[in-house]
C-alpha cells in the first residue's frame, strides 16, 4: 500500500483540472495578447480563470488578481513590489519569524538592500499575539506580512485582527494563504487584507502557477518587466493552461470544504492519538486546536527526522520534516526553533499532512508501520525515556 501524507508539500493534480487544462496545452495555444481568433480564445479563458479565482477568494474586482509563476513569486511580488513602489513613505517591514522562506528570504534580501525588518516572535504553541503587531508598527512601517497558516505545524495566525491593526495605522497588510486556501474559507473582504498569495499545486492544481490578490488602489511595481501583461504588474506571456487549472482547482476545493475538513480532522486526530498511545514520549508541535484540520507535526525524541522519513519511504509512506525545500538539508526547522522547542525535539520532528483522498486504512497503515521503526531507532541511539524532561 502506498500512503501519501505530504499534501502540504504538493498535491496530485485533480483529473477535472487536467481535463480543463488540456485544450490550452494543445489546440487552444494562442497568445492572449494577440488580436486574432486564437489570441481572443486564450484571452477569454484567462479572464474567465481570473474571475473564478477572484470569486473563490471573495474578491469583488477580478482585476485584483495577478497570475504569477508560483506561490513564491506571489510572496515576492507582494513584498518587493509594494516596498519598491512606496520607498518614499518609509523603510520598515514586519514579518513573523516562522514565515515560509518565500517571505523570510525575501525579507533578508530586502534587509541587505537597506530596508529595516522586524521579525515577530511566536510562543511555544506557534501562536502570534496581534498586540505584538500593534507594538511593532512604526511611523515608517510600509507593510506587515504574516502567514494565514504555518506550513510545518498548521498553526493559524490571527489574520483578521492583525489586518485590523494595520488598517487603523494606515499600514499595508499581506497574508501568505498558500496553505490555508482550499482547506479553510479564505475571503479577502472578511479578512480585510490588502494582498494575499495562493499557489496552484497545493490545491490539486498544477505547479508553476500562483496568484496574488492586490486590493484596488495598492501601489505596486512589477518584478518582471518587459510587457504589459497582467495590467503591467507581471511581464511575460501568461500561463493560460496554468491559470485555467488554478481556477478549476479553486472551484473544486470550495465544494464540500467544511465536510472534508471535518473528515480530515477526524483522521488526523486518529493518527495522532494512535501514535501518542503506541509510542512513549511523542510530542505534538503547535497549538492542538488553532490549526489546519489536516496537518500534524509530531516529535519523536531520540530519532532523526531524516532517518524516519527514509525508513517510512521504504515502506511506501511519504511524509516530510517540514518545509519541502528544506527536507534533505540538515538545517534545523526555523519554525520549531522559533517556537523554542529543545534541539532533540526539533531534530526528531515529522510532518504528516493529509489530503481529501486520505483514507482510514492509510492512517492504520502508518499506525502499524511507524512504532516499530521509532523503537528500533531509539534502541540504536541509546535513547532512554524521560531524558527530554531531564529526569535522569
Ligand atoms: C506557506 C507557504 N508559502 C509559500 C510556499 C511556496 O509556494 P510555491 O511552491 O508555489 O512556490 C509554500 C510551499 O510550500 C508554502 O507552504
Amino acid at each position: 500500500m502506498k500512503v501519501y501524507l505530504d499534501h502540504n508539500a504538493s498535491t496530485p493534480l485533480h483529473p477535472d483540472v487536467l481535463a480543463a487544462m488540456l485544450p490550452y496545452l494543445s489546440e487552444r495555444f494562442g497568445n492572449p495578447s494577440s488580436v486574432h481568433g486564437w489570441g481572443r480564445e486564450a484571452r477569454q479563458a484567462l479572464e474567465a480563470a481570473r474571475q473564478a479565482v477572484a470569486r473563490a477568494l471573495g474578491a469583488t474586482d477580478q482585476a485584483s488578481i495577478v497570475f504569477t509563476g508560483s506561490g513564491t513569486e506571489a510572496d515576492n511580488l507582494a513584498l518587493r513590489g509594494v516596498l519598491e513602489a512606496q520607498r518614499e513613505r518609509g523603510r520598515h517591514l514586519i514579518v513573523s519569524a516562522v514565515e515560509h522562506h518565500a517571505v523570510l528570504h525575501t525579507a533578508e534580501h530586502l534587509a541587505r538592500q537597506g530596508w529595516e525588518v522586524t521579525r515577530l516572535r511566536v510562543d511555544s504553541g506557534g501562536l502570534l499575539d496581534p498586540d505584538d503587531v500593534r507594538r511593532a508598527i512604526r511611523a515608517d512601517t510600509i507593510l506587515v506580512s504574516l502567514m494565514h497558516s504555518n506550513n510545518e505545524t498548521g498553526v493559524l495566525f490571527p489574520i483578521r485582527e492583525a489586518a485590523r491593526v494595520c488598517r487603523e495605522r494606515g499600514v499595508l497588510f499581506h497574508t501568505d494563504a498558500i496553505q490555508s486556501f482550499g482547506k479553510l474559507p479564505v475571503d479577502v473582504e472578511a479578512l480585510d487584507v490588502d494582498l494575499l498569495s495562493i499557489s496552484g499545486h497545493k490545491i490539486r492544481g498544477p505547479k508553476g502557477i500562483g496568484a496574488l490578490y492586490i486590493r484596488h488602489g495598492t501601489k505596486m511595481l512589477p518584478l518582471l518587466t518587459g510587457g504589459w501583461q497582467e495590467r503591467s504588474r507581471r511581464g511575460g506571456t501568461e500561463n493560460v493552461a496554468g491559470a485555467v487549472g488554478l481556477a478549476r482547482a479553486a472551484e473544486l476545493m470550495r465544494e464540500g470544504l467544511e465536510e472534508t475538513g471535518g473528515r480530515m480532522a477526524e483522521l488526523r486526530d486518529r493518527l495522532e492519538s494512535g501514535l501518542l498511545v503506541a509510542i512513549p514520549e511523542v510530542r505534538r508541535n503547535g497549538h492542538p486546536t488553532v490549526r489546519l484540520p489536516q496537518t500534524s507535526s509530531l516529535a519523536f525524541p531520540g530519532t532523526e527526522a531524516e532517518s524516519l522519513i527514509l525508513a517510512l519511504d521504504l515502506c511506501g509512506i511519504g511524509v516530510s520534516s517540514g518545509a519541502a525545500c528544506s527536507s534533505g538539508s540538515p538545517e534545523a526547522s526555523h519554525v520549531l526553533t522559533a517556537m523554542g522547542l529543545p534541539h532533540d525535539r526539533v531534530q526528531g520532528s515529522v510532518r504528516f499532512s493529509l489530503g481529501r483522498e486520505t483514507t482510514g486504512e492509510e492512517i492504520d497503515c502508518v499506525l502499524e508501520t511507524l512504532p516499530p521503526i521509532v523503537e528500533r531507532m531509539r534502541r540504536a541511539s541509546g535513547w532512554r525515556p524521560g531524558r527530554e524532561r531531564g529526569e535522569e
